[in-house]
């Protein structure tokens, strides 16, 4: 890898299809070397490997330096800027961590509004504007990601830069009503009339991003473009890790503690979103219905401590730890601990052993983006011998993974049988379902995920310019059926009554 100062380093060819070069910005950059916990990372690293381009984003870094550094590892380039103590606070632990992600994920209940993080929130969106504008070339498509950096078009558009820019949403897009509890959404979400494309996870977070944007804040029909792109995986990448790790230390260590026991794995950020707590209870209370189950499975939980520093994620650390406590203490042995639950963080062809060696995945947000954990697991099975996935239909890989079986998270009596039915399941079951879901994790992967966005942004780069992309002034709550019914495709009629 080299390191240079932003005006030394050398300029990339544009790609060889001649479109430019694809300029990636995220809060997260997936720096080589680098462990990193959050799926986006890992996914935006795959994409971009496979492209060539530039990354641009944190360094992960706290410091008052304001030059970015530059540096470049194969076909990709990664510009990154430190963040000062307080744009940390305000911008990242506060406005990211405490307002969006709550609100994003329908916990408007724990929404913390502070107008100095919103403005530390906007400044710092300012100063990646800039910095944006100084790398791009004419010609160079811009994909921007995530609630970090929704107003990032806004700011480009008013320091010039007329390239293409694009939006992809990792986290789900809540109902309209409860996007509107966030303080000053028309400012915030209303930003996003100023991308070409903004593209989310599923068909359900399209439909309440269409109703909001169109029918509660009345963006111009002609503004953005919004589409689902359901994000994947590299298939491959993963199932050549799990094979290559059957011959690994970890693999074998892991195997011997079970004693033949089956294992049930779940890998999740340490977030309230991904429903520990409950699966924990639900655990326990298999126990309660089948306690044939007893000594028979050992729960393995990896959950890496995630944005420490902000107190609802402390809160729900100690809540675990004595949830999983109380667990171990009431079902286990002597020589049998039901619950293994850890919070480092393992690398991926380790995890991708785990998976492996497991019989059942269990993934139960009660609400999430796509969770990309699921189709790792499904990735990692032997296909002679595949385990069973149990996932939440609140994920939003829930849309395209029919043959899970599929949970209510909230349901913990019905999640314990769930769990007990899946290790159970007879093997002739157990590969049909598999099949199903591997043959949607191969066709739905992370390249068809990034081909599809770009192609689409480069698309509507090559129709004619828009005349005007400014949201327009908020209607209020009720607006006429008919000037909106063209916006989200219907009838008045037909808007009148879904009223
Ligand atoms: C989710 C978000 C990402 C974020 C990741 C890890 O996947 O959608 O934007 O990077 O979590 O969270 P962190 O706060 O550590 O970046």
């Amino acid at each position: 890898m080299t390191t240079s100062s932003i005006e030394t380093a050398p300029k990339f060819a544009p790609s060889r299809d001649g479109r430019g070069r694809l300029l990636v910005v995220s809060n997260r950059v997936a720096l080589p070397g680098v462990v990193h916990a959050g799926g986006l990372a890992a996914a935006l690293g795959d994409a971009l490997r496979e492209s060539g381009g530039v990354w641009i984003g944190w360094s992960g870094k706290r410091s008052e330096q304001r030059e970015p550094t530059r540096r470049s590892a194969g076909n990709v380039e990664y510009v990154t800027l430190d963040l000062s103590n307080a744009e940390h606070r305000g911008f990242y632990l506060h406005y990211a961590n405490r307002t969006l992600w709550p609100l994003l994920h329908s916990r408007a209940d724990l929404l913390e509004h502070d107008p100095w993080a919103a403005e530390v929130y906007r400044q710092v969106n300012r100063r990646f504007a800039e910095l944006v504008r100084r790398v791009a070339q004419p010609g160079d498509l811009i994909w921007v990601h995530d609630y970090h950096f929704l107003p990032l078009a806004s700011e480009l558009r008013r320091l010039g830069v007329d390239n293409p820019v694009g939006m992809f949403l990792h986290t789900p897009f809540p109902s309209p009503d409860i996007a509107q509890a966030l303080p000053g959404d028309e400012r915030t979400f209303g930003a996003l009339a100023d991308y070409d494309l903004v593209g989310v996870q599923t068909e359900r977070d399209l439909y309440h991003l269409r109703r909001y944007l169109r029918l509660e804040r009345a963006i111009d029909p002609s503004g953005p473009q919004l589409r689902a792109f359901p994000i994947g995986i590299d298939p491959k990448a993963m199932s050549d890790h799990a094979e290559a790790a059957v011959d690994t230390l970890s693999y074998r260590h892991l195997l011997e503690s079970l004693a033949g026991r089956r294992l049930v794995i779940g890998v999740d950020r340490l977030d309230y979103s991904k429903g520990l707590p409950r699966r924990f209870i639900a655990y326990g209370e298999m126990f309660e219905r089948h306690p044939e189950l007893l000594r028979q499975v050992s729960y393995l939980q990896i959950a890496p401590i995630s944005r420490g520093e902000v107190p609802e994620y402390r809160e729900l650390k100690e809540r675990l730890d004595s949830l999983a406590g109380s667990i171990n203490a009431r079902y286990g042995d002597a020589d049998w601990v039901p619950l293994r639950y850890v919070t480092r963080s393992y690398k991926h062809n380790v995890i991708a052993g785990y998976y492996r060696a497991s019989r059942v995945g269990l993934v139960t947000p009660l609400r999430d983006g796509m969770n990309l954990v699921a189709k790792e697991f499904v990735a990692a099975q032997d296909p002679q011998d595949p385990g069973v996935l149990v996932l939440s239909e609140f994920a939003g890989a829930a849309e395209q993974m029919k043959a899970a079986l599929q949970v209510n998270p909230y349901d913990t009596t019905s999640l314990a049988d769930r769990l007990a039915e899946a290790l159970q399941m007879p093997l002739a079951e157990r590969r049909r379902r598999w099949e199903r879901l591997m043959s949607g994790v191969l066709e739905h992967d992370v390249s068809s995920w990034r081909r599809q966005f770009v192609d689409c942004l480069v698309g509507l780069a090559e129709q004619p310019p828009k005349l005007e992309r400014r949201a327009a002034p908020r209607l209020g709550r009720r607006p006429l059926a008919e000037s909106i019914a063209g916006a989200i495709g219907g009838t008045a009629d037909s808007l009148r009554g879904r009223a």
